[in-house]
């Protein structure tokens, strides 16, 4: 406390000494329309920041069907993940289901949401036409508009979401021992002996590892060509594809730690193809229970890379 005073009297002192001029004189410089709007890419409740674009529920579906239900299922039901759809009503019940069809206020939200972050292994590739259809199709899966509608930069702010008036801020992201994680109070007393011992419970390279390949991600919107040229080794290949959502090179995930792949394998004649066509098609019960949704979107090239890099894991008999 003491130091807090004395550190707040010297401020003061220096305050009263200083002319009214701006003190960062001569720093930085003015932005151009241009660098402001790469940044404006908010999109507000009432529609602001929506740009010109349309997109039906059908045409979401097939953008649905190839981006985004290998990860959130089908019907938006999976909870590999997130489920993007049901649990409409259930906020209040004592086993609330947060979807973004049960807990959003604004539809608006939804579509920024997919904008910015969606697909998760491929953010920012997706055109605004895109995201209006994929935004319906999931409004659809949650039947909040009917399977004809077609949402763009004038109906989609319309969108009534059923939770529009019961937005509450009174708990958190994830649950701990029933707790909310981002409200506490102080302790005040009672408290626990110091010095309190600070430890991490995430895995080393967890947050690192986790979003792949973050240069990837620093795509510009709307599909267009990334800001810097990017040539992938193997590992940054399989992360910008999400198969490092699932799988890990040394450890198991949902899938097989690749190092075990190449061990079951590495005797194995055609394992390059047999894998490849499971990669492709999808397929569970060689693990696990577990399915592998099919592989659609990678292309053949970037495949074989991965599978020798997978296969080159294999220890020398
Ligand atoms: C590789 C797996 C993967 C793919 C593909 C994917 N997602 Fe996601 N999605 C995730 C993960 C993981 C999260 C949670 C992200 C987080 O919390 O940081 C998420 C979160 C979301 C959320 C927020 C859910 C909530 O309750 O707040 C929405 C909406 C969403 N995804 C929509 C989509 C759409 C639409 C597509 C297709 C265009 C898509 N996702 C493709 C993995 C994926
Ligand atoms: C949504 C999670 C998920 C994603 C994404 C995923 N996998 Fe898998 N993968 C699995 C599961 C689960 C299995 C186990 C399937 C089984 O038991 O038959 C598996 C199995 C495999 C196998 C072993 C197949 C076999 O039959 O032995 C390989 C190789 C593989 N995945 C590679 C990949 C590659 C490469 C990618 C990215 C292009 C990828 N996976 C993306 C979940 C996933």
């Amino acid at each position: 406390m003491y130091r807090f005073e004395g550190l707040a009297l010297a401020l003061a002192l220096f305050s009263a000494a200083t002319p009214a001029a701006p003190v960062w004189h001569g720093l930085g410089q003015p932005l151009h329309a241009e660098e402001i709007s790469s940044w404006d890419i908010d999109v507000r409740p009432d529609g602001v920041g929506l740009p010109a674009g349309h997109g039906s529920v059908a045409e979401g579906q097939a953008v649905y069907d190839a981006q985004c239900a290998g990860c959130h299922g089908t019907f938006g039901e999976s909870t590999d993940y997130l489920a993007l759809a049901g649990g409409v009503g259930t906020l209040g019940t004592s086993s609330p289901q947060r979807t973004v069809g049960s807990k959003l206020d604004y539809a608006t939200t939804l579509w920024d949401y997919i904008n910015r972050a969606m697909p998760f292994n491929r953010s920012k590739a997706l055109s605004p036409n895109e995201v209006y259809a994929v935004t319906a199709y999931v409004l659809n899966l949650n039947d909040i508009i009917p399977a004809d509608a077609r949402l763009d930069q004038h109906s989609l702010p319309k969108v009534e979401m059923p939770n529009r008036k019961g937005f509450t801020q009174q708990h958190g992201m994830m649950r701990v021992d029933g707790k909310p994680d981002v409200q506490n109070t102080l302790c005040m007393k009672k408290c626990a002996p110091a010095p309190v011992k600070l430890t991490s419970q995430l895995p080393a390279g967890f947050a690192t590892q986790l979003y792949g390949d973050l240069e990837g991600h620093f795509r510009r919107f709307n599909g267009s060509a990334p800001a810097v040229a990017i040539s992938l080794s193997p590992a940054a290949l399989a992360a910008s594809h999400g198969c490092l959502v699932c799988h890990a090179p040394q450890q198991s995930k949902l899938g097989p730690a690749f190092v075990d792949v190449a061990r079951r394998y590495a005797h194995t004649a055609e394992a390059t193809t047999l894998l490849r066509d499971k990669i492709r098609h999808g397929g569970s019960g060689v693990w696990g229970n577990a399915a592998m949704p099919a592989q659609t979107a990678v292309p053949d090239q970037d495949l074989a890379q991965i599978l020798a890099w997978i296969l080159s894991a294999a220890p020398t008999p």
